[in-house]
């Protein structure tokens, strides 16, 4: 199974919470930084990811999940 560590974080405060919870879990995780220019994220049949972005004004940034 392939562990993903997917994130979007400008300012770094989410992006370190989920370096925390990923390295308290098993699995070697390939990190995936949304603040990077990626257009498309292909992922496996088998995968686990943990998918974090911060909060602003109560919501998140609903243009990362289209
Ligand atoms: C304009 C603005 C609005 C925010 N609104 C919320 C909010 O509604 N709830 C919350 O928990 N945090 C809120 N925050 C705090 C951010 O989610 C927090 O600083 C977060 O760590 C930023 O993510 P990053 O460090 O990964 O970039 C807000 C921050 C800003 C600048």
């Amino acid at each position: 199974m392939e562990h993903y560590n997917i994130h979007f974080s400008p300012t770094g405060g989410t992006k370190k919470v989920a370096d925390i919870i990923c390295s308290a879990l098993e699995g070697d995780f390939n990190e995936i930084d949304l603040c990077s220019n990626i257009e498309q994220i292909s992922l496996g049949e088998d995968y686990m990811c943990l998918v974090s972005v911060p909060s602003y004004g109560g919501r998140k940034d609903n243009h990362l999940f289209l």
